[in-house]
């Protein structure tokens, strides 16, 4: 839940938007004029500003700086009908987080909504280095292990340059925590944190996310739309997972890195920009570059700073220190005493492999608090909890890719909802699942449709019926 305020001069919009927003959890504050949201952000900063760029009295351009100037963190999305995007793009390059059309479009508007909240927490919530936080709600990277202490020492020389920095390590190894401390730590802390995720994004929209487009680029290009590149102009634009990044866009990149300069879709004119760039990816790049899946070129320029992320197995006497940290991290969250760990428990946490790393570790620590009933934390709890997590292997293919499609999927329902892409989306989204369903459940059951339909809960003819409606067909001679 977060505190949003929403200045826009139209009691009507106000109104709906708020009802909107508190129907999602947050908490809403309103204001008529710039002058009041201003007087709004000076009397409690909130997480996020909507902002109407078309106001009387104090204009809206004029609100937004002054509301800048109280917290520079403050993101502030920024609302614009059509004819006034120009000053919408002009707030943008000044720092606002983006802005929207009206009338708007409530899910593109509400994914925007948490797109921002979330690159606020970023910005505002320090990952402390090397120690304890100061609060519960603090992100810190913990180690006391000999490779995390050189991570904390490279993080403090990469801060303070503009060198573009690669991050590797294996799925959660916390590569976006040392990501966020580096942007903390630079001199462009106080500039734009974007992130971009390469495998979550198709690559047809990946493209216009990254470097946005030109009115009438393409149909459905209503108006000029700025990219996330430009959005972090005097800032950091990190680009996660990397390795997956298509080809096509790799190029691209390049380009930026090399003439600090993009050109949007559709657009003839390359435009400058200043942004750092923190790439992070748990592939293996160098085997990426020999298939030809990754321009080696590309590699090249990244590679110039690389940090790589020990697995937690590297460094197991840094084990116990996590383990303590999330147990009470959490314990806080869920407003329940520490109630500790055994010497035993800890042994075997160390012992065990955390293929999944990190996040593995955290997950089992959640999962024993949970069921605990305010006795110290046993070897008996810990197993129970790890056995309820997927393994490592499972863990960084299987799991992470679901946790990853879930955002994914959300991501390119929204935008083809915001761009239209699919005519009749729904129908389009529930046979595309359908096909895909089935299609793996027949491997599984190696072609024997009638146990595929069993596994399925649905008949064998609507199965047949549904193969044929998609064109799957099964290997004569695995047929049932
Ligand atoms: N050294 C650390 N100290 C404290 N928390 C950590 C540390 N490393 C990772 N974490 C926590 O573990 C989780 C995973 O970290 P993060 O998302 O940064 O991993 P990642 O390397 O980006 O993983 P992936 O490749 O799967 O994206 C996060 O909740 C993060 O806060
Ligand atoms: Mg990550």
């Amino acid at each position: 839940m977060a505190e949003i305020l929403i200045v826009d001069d139209d009691p009507q919009l106000r109104q709906s938007f708020g009802k909107i927003l508190r129907t999602e959890g947050h908490s809403v504050r309103m204001a008529g004029s710039g002058e009041a949201g201003l007087a709004a952000v000076q009397e409690r900063v909130p997480d996020l500003v909507v902002l109407d760029v078309r106001l009387p009295g104090m204009s809206g351009l004029e609100t937004f700086k002054a509301i800048k100037a109280v917290d520079p963190k403050l993101p502030v999305i920024v609302m614009t009908a059509y004819g006034t995007t120009e000053t919408a793009i002009e707030a943008t390059k000044m720092g606002a987080f983006d802005y929207v059309l009206k009338p708007f479009n409530i899910p593109a508007l509400l994914d925007l909504v948490s797109q921002a909240l979330k690159a606020g927490r970023f910005m505002r919530s320090k990952v402390a280095l090397d120690a304890q936080p100061a609060s519960p709600q603090e992100d810190a990277l913990i180690g006391r292990s000999r490779a995390m202490q050189d991570v904390f020492k490279a993080i403090g020389r990469v801060a303070c340059t503009d060198a573009t920095v690669l991050i590797r390590g294996e799925s959660g190894t916390g590569k976006e925590l040392v990501a966020r401390a580096i942007y903390q730590h630079s001199h462009r802390s106080f500039g734009p944190f974007m992130v971009i995720n390469c495998v979550a994004i198709p690559e047809t929209l990946l493209e216009s996310e990254l470097f946005g487009y030109e009115k009438g680029a393409f149909t459905g290009a209503v108006s000029r739309r700025m990219g996330k590149v430009e959005q972090a102009h005097h800032g950091t634009l990190f680009l996660d997972e990397i390795g997956d990044m298509p080809v096509s866009i790799q190029a691209k990149i390049l380009r930026l890195l090399q003439e600090r300069s993009i050109e949007r879709l559709g657009g003839r004119r390359p435009i400058p920009v200043d942004v750092r760039i923190i790439a992070a990816t748990n592939r293996n790049l160098e085997e990426a570059v020999a298939q030809g899946r990754f321009r080696d070129d590309l590699f090249y320029r990244l590679n110039v700073v690389t940090l790589t992320l020990p697995p937690l197995r590297e460094r197991r006497e840094d084990i116990p220190l996590l383990a303590e940290y999330f147990l009470s991290r959490y314990a806080a969250e869920m407003g329940v005493a520490n109630p500790g760990i055994t010497q035993d428990a800890l042994q075997c946490l160390m012992a065990m492999d955390w293929l999944g790393n990190v996040r593995q570790l955290a997950n089992v620590i959640r999962k024993a608090l949970i069921f605990n009933r305010g006795f110290p934390l046993e070897n008996a709890d810990v197993r129970r909890a790890v056995g309820e997590e997927p393994n490592g292997e499972e863990l960084s293919k299987g799991a992470k890719d679901l946790a990853g499609l879930t955002a994914a999927l959300d991501q390119w329902i929204l935008h083809q909802l915001r761009h239209g892409v699919a005519e009749r989306l729904f129908d389009a989204l529930v046979d595309d699942f359908s096909a895909r369903v089935i299609r793996l459940t027949l491997e599984m059951t190696k072609g024997n449709r009638t146990h595929a339909a069993r596994l399925l809960g649905v008949s064998r003819p609507t199965l047949l019926a549904r193969m044929e409606k998609y064109g799957i067909r099964v290997e004569a001679a695995v047929a049932s």
